[in-house]
C-alpha cells in the first residue's frame, strides 16, 4: 500500500473514532495537530514526516476522558487497524504518544519523551493556547456545564483553567519551533485574559 494511501485509510478510520468527543477533540483538532506537527518537524527535522503524519492523526483516538472503561477496547482496535493495514511497525510509537501525550500524565512516564512524542505533543499543546484555545477552552466548559468565572474561586470555571493549565503550556514545550510558536499564542490569551477581568469588574 503506498503512504498517501495509508494516510487516507488513517483519517477515515479517526473521523469514525472521535464521533462521541466534544467539538474541541472533533477532527479538525486533529487535522490541525497533524498540521503542525509536519511543520515543526520540517524545521526540526528530527523524525520520518509519514510517522510524523500517523501518528499525530491518531493521537487522541482513546482519550482516557472520553473513552473511559473503553479505552483498552481502543487501542486494541488501534492496533489492529494498524496491522491489518501494513502498519504494524508502528504500533509501538503509537501507543506510546498516546499514552503519554496527556497533560495530566506527563511527568509520569518513565522513560523520557521520544522525538516524535516531542512534536506531537508541543503541536497538541499549541492547539489548546491562542485564539483557537480560547476557543476550544470555552467550549469544552460548555459542555461540561461549567460557568465561565467563578469570583469566589469555588468552583471550577473556564477562566481557572488558564490558569491551572494554559498559561503553563509555554514553559512545557519541548522543542525550540514549539517555544517559538506557543510564544505568541501565550501573549494572546495573557491579553484575552487581562480584557475579561477588565470588563468583568466593569473598568471599560
Ligand atoms: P490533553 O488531551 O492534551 O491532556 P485536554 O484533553 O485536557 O488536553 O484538553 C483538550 C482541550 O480541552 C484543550 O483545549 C483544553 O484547554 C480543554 N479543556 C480541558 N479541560 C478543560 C476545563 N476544565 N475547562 C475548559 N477547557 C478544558
Ligand atoms: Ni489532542
Amino acid at each position: 500500500m503506498e503512504k498517501n494511501e495509508k494516510i487516507e485509510i488513517t483519517e477515515r478510520f479517526v473521523k469514525r473514532s472521535l464521533k462521541a468527543y466534544d467539538s474541541g477533540h472533533d477532527w479538525w483538532h486533529t487535522d490541525r495537530v497533524r498540521r503542525t506537527a509536519l511543520y515543526i518537524n520540517n524545521i526540526e527535522k528530527c523524525c520520518d514526516p509519514f510517522e510524523v503524519e500517523i501518528v499525530s492523526l491518531l493521537h487522541d483516538v482513546a482519550d482516557s476522558k472520553f473513552s473511559g472503561n473503553d479505552r483498552d477496547n481502543r487501542i486494541a482496535d488501534l492496533k489492529k487497524f494498524l496491522s491489518g493495514n501494513g502498519m504494524e511497525e508502528l504500533q509501538e510509537s503509537v501507543v506510546d504518544v498516546i499514552n503519554n501525550i496527556s497533560f495530566s500524565s506527563s511527568g509520569k512516564s518513565v522513560s523520557p519523551a521520544s522525538p516524535l512524542l516531542q512534536i506531537v505533543q508541543d503541536a497538541d499543546r499549541l492547539d489548546a493556547i491562542g485564539a483557537i484555545g480560547v476557543a476550544r477552552a470555552f467550549n469544552y466548559g460548555g459542555f461540561r456545564n461549567n460557568p465561565i468565572y467563578d469570583p469566589s474561586g469555588n468552583t471550577k470555571s473556564t477562566i481557572s483553567h488558564f490558569h491551572d493549565k494554559l498559561l503553563r503550556l509555554k514553559g512545557l514545550m519541548n522543542t525550540e519551533t514549539g517555544k517559538r510558536l506557543a510564544e505568541e499564542r501565550h501573549t494572546y490569551i495573557e491579553s484575552f485574559l487581562n480584557r475579561f477581568m477588565q470588563e468583568w469588574n466593569g473598568e471599560l
